[in-house]
């Protein structure tokens, strides 16, 4: 028996020792229906021995080399990319160990492109009230996300952050047509207070991920914002780290809006679980000016690792061959209508949304005074653990101030009768949680 505690605070965490498909087994041989993707990540499902087979490939012919080296999984992943995801606008990739190195990756360089062209005074980047970027020290600064800082509060540095959208909650009054340009007059007036001379970079996810549970902004505001970050010439960051390689039913989840980023981010689906990788691919504005100054763009040890650049390139490979993207959307059209159905007149559930396969529902104590549970009661977690209780996992959202979140975002091989089971057991869960209290 180890003296040692993992997890590192201890819980009752099932000990999983097979997956497949959607479905995780444990050592008891309990099957465990997977609708949260592990942590929104295995795309393709899970147990592809192509992909497994790829990485031991890979490992064999190179098995580490310094991230700057090219290999054939390195110069594969970066030609798939080029040629079949990424807009032609992003023409530079740089690759992390995840979506945390990631982000900071891309603030670093939405800062070091600003002291290249000469705005020496742009020192600043700006975050959003509601969402999560990462975990190191700046990641976690810049996230809106209290419920991961905590212990931290005082120690973190701060950045600046804007009103995040959050149309459930939105001040009365506003409407589809208002109430984008509402955020984004909200945001022109941080930025105005602030000094917009001295910004560099805006991040933000196009459709807010775990933190804010799937949140969707107004249909005008993203073209607005970026808009505001041209007038204002802030680098526009898009975290796809959740939604990037399909979640929401396109390549991209910006793609849902007239725009593009200068930097764009992603994680977690880009190799499906198979393997930790992030990408950061910026435009050649943004890349040109950082090469001609010089600057480093430093490599962490482990990025663009050559077996999970080999995972990636058949995950990707897989998504094109079985048409998953075209299935996320049609099965998360799927899951929103079940989803609707179950719980549009439910007397705890404020609000299903999301798009895709990227989907959430925020429990209330009251539907028509959207009161919330008392933060003590952790209603989301009750009904996480409700659901495990029945087999099926969900994902734990909201920051601690946005509450009562629980999150969907399973492989998109899921099929309809694994649909409905994941809508089935929710409703069970959530009755069972509201009814424990
Ligand atoms: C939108 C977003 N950005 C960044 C991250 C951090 O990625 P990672 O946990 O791979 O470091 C996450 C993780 O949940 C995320 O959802």
């Amino acid at each position: 028996m180890s003296r040692m505690s993992w997890p590192f605070i201890a819980g009752a965490f099932p000990n999983i020792c097979r997956t497949e498909g959607l479905y995780l087994y444990d050592d008891s041989g309990r099957k465990i229906l997977d609708a949260a993707g592990g942590a929104v990540v295995t795309n393709v499902g899970h147990g592809r021995v192509r992909v497994a087979e790829a990485m031991a490939a890979a490992a064999i012919e190179t098995s580490y080399v310094v991230p700057p080296f090219q290999t054939p999984s390195r110069l594969a992943l970066v030609d798939i990319l080029d040629q079949d995801w990424l807009p032609p606008s992003l023409t530079r990739a740089h690759f992390a160990s995840g979506g945390t190195e990631a982000n900071e990756a891309a603030m670093k360089l939405a800062l070091q492109y600003q002291q290249a062209i000469g705005e020496h005074q742009r020192i600043k980047m700006v975050g959003r009230s509601i969402s999560y970027h990462g975990t190191t020290l700046a990641t976690a600064s810049i996230s809106g996300h209290p419920g991961r800082k905590r212990g931290l509060e005082s120690a973190l540095p701060h950045y600046v952050s804007v009103p995040a959208p959050y149309p459930l909650r939105a001040p009365e009054g506003l409407n589809g047509a208002s109430m984008g340009q509402y955020y984004v007059d909200q945001m022109r007036d941080v930025l105005m207070a602030e000094g917009p001379e001295t910004i560099a970079g805006f991040i933000a996810e196009p459709i807010t991920g775990s933190s804010g549970g799937a949140i969707v902004p107004p249909e005008d505001y993203w073209p607005k914002v970026r808009a505001l970050c041209d007038e204002l010439g802030i680098i526009l960051i898009l975290d796809e780290v959740m939604t990037g390689f399909g979640r929401t039913g396109l390549d991209f989840g910006y793609q849902h809006w007239p725009i593009a980023p200068d930097i764009l981010v992603s994680g977690k689906g880009l190799a499906g679980g198979y393997a930790p990788l992030g990408g950061v691919f910026t435009n050649e504005r943004v890349g040109s000016a950082i090469e001609s100054a010089g600057y480093q763009v430093m490599f962490t040890t482990f990025g663009a690792h050559p077996s999970a650049c080999a995972a990636a390139v058949e995950v990707l490979n897989i998504m094109r061959e079985e048409a998953l993207v075209e299935r996320a959307a049609t099965q998360g059209a799927y899951l929103h209508n079940q989803l609707a159905s179950a719980f549009s007149e439910h007397p705890f559930v404020a609000e299903v949304r999301g798009r895709g396969l990227l989907a959430a529902i925020e429990v209330v104590a009251d539907r028509s005074s959207l009161a919330r549970f008392s933060i003590d009661r952790g209603i989301s977690n009750q009904i996480v653990a409700e659901g495990l209780k029945r087999d099926v996992f969900y994902y734990f959202g909201g920051t601690g101030e946005v509450r009562d979140v629980v999150c969907l975002g399973p492989a998109f091989t899921a099929t309809n009768a694994e649909i409905d089971q994941m809508v089935d057991i929710l409703v069970e869960s959530v009755t069972a949680a509201v009814s424990s209290g």
